[in-house]
């Protein structure tokens, strides 16, 4: 089976490399520590500048495109919180009903990239919530339970791994070497070749962890999940083989004029233990969570591709309840993702 030709190294970028060269490195070494040190202000803009610049020499990325989940299609809704919302935190909108607009897509950074690519995904949603008060807050949410690495410093030695790496170049490539030594990582983009149903079927998660305040000031951890109310299901490999270009954006068109597609928001609460501040660390599935509320997506907006280049997420956009935790990734993303739409609009 080819996996990695320079075709491919071509055509798609960083999700694809990463899926091809997982596939082809040799058993995970021992996960090499990085010290996760919080940033200060300026090393932290230094490092969101020097994650773009590398991010923007990943082959497949389009200008006037994201740099990552490049393809996407914009939808609405509301979300209702649940009964049990407002004792995790008194954000607005866990205590009523609030209008969302949300944004799923293929990871990959490519536009074009076929949705049943096993180099599509991971594949995420955004949400964003407007509040009484006009105000918006956001979550950003990938199908992936942990993140590809623990920080920042690591993403973007994994993004120089994969610009450094050559295909035409003799094995082992920088990208396999990183794969190698990171084991999370590897997972990660062998689990991404999965390819949903639907994205109504998939399952998405926010990684990293925020912390929920309540009217009584209690705080407490937590990291979102969003799971779809259809129930989980990926395709064969048989299956996902003979589907179309956009069969995932397709089908969600044709599900939401049928009638709303449902998500529930879940949190997860870590045990005493469980590490905040690592967004690749897992918390195990035995672990408490409390559901806080439903997405009821109801429409297509009237024309995504001038709604989705308006859009900028940001992950560290809360609102009152709803605050950073010791998980330093946020802060950087918030950096990167505002020179990206800068960049691309
Ligand atoms: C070092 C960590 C990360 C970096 C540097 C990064 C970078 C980026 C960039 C540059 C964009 C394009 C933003 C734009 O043009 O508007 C983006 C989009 C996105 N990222 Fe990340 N990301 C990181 C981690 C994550 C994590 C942990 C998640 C979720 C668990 C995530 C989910 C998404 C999603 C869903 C989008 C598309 C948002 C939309 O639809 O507009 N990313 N990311």
């Amino acid at each position: 089976m080819e996996i990695f030709s320079r075709h491919h190294w071509h055509g798609a970028g960083f999700w694809l490399v990463a899926a091809g060269v997982a596939l082809m490195s040799a058993a995970p070494r021992a996960q090499a520590q990085t010290p996760r040190t919080r940033q200060s202000a300026s090393a932290n803009a230094d490092l969101a500048q020097r994650i773009l610049e590398t991010m923007l020499r990943v082959p497949g990325n389009q200008a006037g495109y994201r740099t990552v989940h490049a393809k996407g299609l914009v939808c609405q809704g509301t979300f209702t919180p649940s009964p049990d919302a407002a004792s995790l935190s008194k954000a607005a909108h866990f205590q009523q009903v609030t209008p969302v607009v949300v944004r799923f897509s293929d990871g990959a950074p490519d536009p074009l990239i076929p949705d049943a690519s096993a180099n599509a995904g991971p594949r995420g949603l955004a949400i964003r919530f407007t509040l009484p008060d006009a105000s918006v807050t956001d979550v950003v949410a990938m199908s992936h339970n942990g993140f590809v690495v623990a920080n920042g410093e690591e993403f973007l030695a994994l993004q120089t791994a994969i610009v450094s790496t050559d295909p035409t170049r003799p094995h082992p490539w920088p990208v396999e070497t990183f794969l190698g030594s990171h084991p999370l990582a590897a997972k990660f983009v062998q689990d991404n070749q999965r390819v949903p149903a639907s994205f109504a079927t998939e399952a998405f998660f926010s990684n990293d962890a925020f912390v929920f305040v309540n009217a009584a000031g209690t705080r407490q951890v937590g990291r979102y999940q969003i799971r779809p109310v259809a129930g989980e299901r990926d395709l064969t490999d048989a299956e996902a083989s003979g589907k179309p270009s956009n069969f995932l954006i397709d089908d969600l068109k044709t599900r939401l004029a049928a009638g709303p597609v449902e998500f529930r928001l879940v949190v997860q609460i870590p045990n005493p233990g469980d590490a905040t501040d690592d967004p690749s660390a897992v918390w195990p599935d035995d672990r408490r969570t409390i559901e806080v509320g439903r997405l009821t997506i109801t429409s297509v907006v009237a024309d995504s591709a001038a709604a989705e280049k308006a859009l900028a997420f940001d992950p560290v956009r809360l609102t009152g309840g709803i605050e950073l935790s010791d998980d330093g990734l946020p802060a950087l993303r918030s950096l990167v993702y505002a020179l990206a739409a800068a960049h691309r609009r």
